[in-house]
């Protein structure tokens, strides 16, 4: 193989590994397993079958640098609802590029349009601010929250997942769960003393909830909630239930729309499911693919971090070096040009009703015993023969075969994180999903074999 794009070797249009591997990719394995910690950049690795180096990405699909295809659900853990390198968002990026890329967390231009643009969607968007990820977001929702209750504790559900921290990581994917509403530490290095400062409910259950939260209403500063618990949809009326119950009892509610916001429409989970928090976390999408992250909400709250208290004991530290950055607010303006044209969420829902509506039919003809389920944009599959309501639900389904598939469908060139949540972008066009289908029949067959 002689042809090179960007270093990647042209090879084959069929999908997947297939054992294919340019000299150039095996390389750099052998560099990231001596460099980086389990030879890979962050918390995911996949076994060395189907591991790959991307070499760039396009629309839905990417290629490693042994010139093989992929066809991308994961789309940069969900960032990309307009696919790989989307001709605006370049467009935008270069365009500011030239004109000057950081100013520190001092006004620029960009940040400014991104904050008059947004705001107007977010429906509890008194105030914002912008951070570099969803992890810093609910990082700063937090602080934000106990530093306005005077209160320490903080309430999340299992199985929700709101970032990297210490305060975030509890009950996320515990293989093995403990009585309610006790945590468990997602790592190793979380100081006792935060673990204690935890509790946990399960999701989907409003009964658990107002119990949990009349107990300790006295000392807990907030709940946090994803809208759509990572591939769990809320029951009809549950989301209303948090926000009334944690209204009664003076409790702080943060929407952590990191994945939902501007996913469900403009108007993210709030319009979607027609609550209003106290404070709301964003990320992914909201930077088009780059580090940007917000965290909205009521004025009263955000103005702790206003600088001028600086001093005084209300005054809550918000800042990071590259928050507001003009590349990112570029990047963010002009994806949400684009969510903004007429008919956009209309298709981004088809593209996933036609995707689970095929699967469907691949997983029935195999006898797979498989759900397919998945609100809006989002979708996914267990082996179980009923939609799960909880974190305990997916426990209870059969894990490691999903795992199995999951590499199995990697192995035909269909990306999928194992196990976990995937997305649809606009740009997976009718053929894209029928190569999905295809790549999907196959891997049943093999997993059958
Ligand atoms: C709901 C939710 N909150 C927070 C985060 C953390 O975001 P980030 O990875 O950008 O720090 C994630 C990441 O997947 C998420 O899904």
């Amino acid at each position: 193989m002689t042809n090179t794009i960007s270093g990647a070797v042209v090879g084959s249009r069929s999908l997947g590994r297939h054992g294919r591997m340019s000299e150039i990719e095996a390389a750099q394995f052998r560099d990231a397993e001596r460099l980086f910690p389990g030879g890979v950049l962050g918390g995911n690795a996949l076994p060395n079958d189907v591991r790959f180096v991307v070499s760039h990405g396009r629309g839905p699909r990417f290629w490693d640098t042994s010139g093989n295809e992929y066809i991308d659900y994961v789309l940069g853990s969900g960032a990309l609802v307009l696919g790989h390198a989307h001709p605006a968002i370049q467009q935008a990026v270069a365009e500011q590029a030239g004109q000057g890329t950081h100013f520190f967390a001092y006004l620029n231009a960009r940040a400014v349009d991104l904050a008059r643009k947004v705001t107007p969607y977010i429906r509890c968007a008194e105030r914002i601010r912008f951070t570099t990820s969803g992890s810093e977001s609910t990082f700063h929702a937090i602080r934000l929250a106990r530093a306005f209750s005077g209160k320490t504790r903080l309430l999340k559900f299992e199985g929700a997942y709101h970032g990297n921290h210490d305060y975030a990581q509890h009950s996320t994917s515990p293989k093995v769960v403990a009585e309610f509403p006790i945590p468990v530490p997602d790592t190793a290095g979380i100081p006792p003393l935060v673990t204690d400062l935890t509790l946990v409910a399960p999701f989907n259950d409003v009964d658990a909830l107002e119990r949990i939260v009349a107990e300790h209403a006295h000392e807990l500063a907030a709940v946090i909630i994803e809208p759509i618990q990572r591939i769990l949809s809320p029951k009809p009326g549950f989301l209303k239930n948090v926000r009334e119950i944690t209204a009664r009892h003076g409790v702080l509610l943060i929407l952590d729309e990191v994945v939902t916001g501007f996913r469900y429409g403009l108007g993210g989970a709030q319009a979607y499911f027609d609550i209003k928090p106290d404070l709301a976390t964003y990320g992914k999408i909201l930077g088009g693919g780059l580090p940007v992250g917000a965290v909205a909400g009521r004025a009263d709250i955000l103005d702790q971090a206003d600088p001028g208290q600086k001093g005084q004991s209300a005054y809550v530290y918000q800042n990071g070096t590259l928050q507001g950055n003009p590349l990112g607010c570029a990047a963010a303006l002009a994806t949400i040009a684009v969510l903004e044209e007429p008919g956009f969420y209309d298709r981004l829902f088809a593209i996933a009703d036609d995707l689970r509506a095929g699967l469907k039919e691949v997983f029935d003809r195999h006898k797979m015993g498989v759900t397919v389920f998945g609100d809006g944009p989002m979708w996914h599959f267990l082996f179980a023969n009923r939609v799960p309501e909880n974190y305990r639900d997916i426990l209870a389904s059969d894990m490691k075969k999903l795992v199995r598939f999951d590499v199995e469908l990697i192995r035909q060139g269909i990306f999928v994180l194992p196990a976990n949540r995937r997305f649809v972008s606009s740009t997976h066009t009718k053929d894209d999903l029928s190569e999905t289908f295809e790549a999907f029949d196959r891997a049943c067959l093999a997993f059958k074999a």
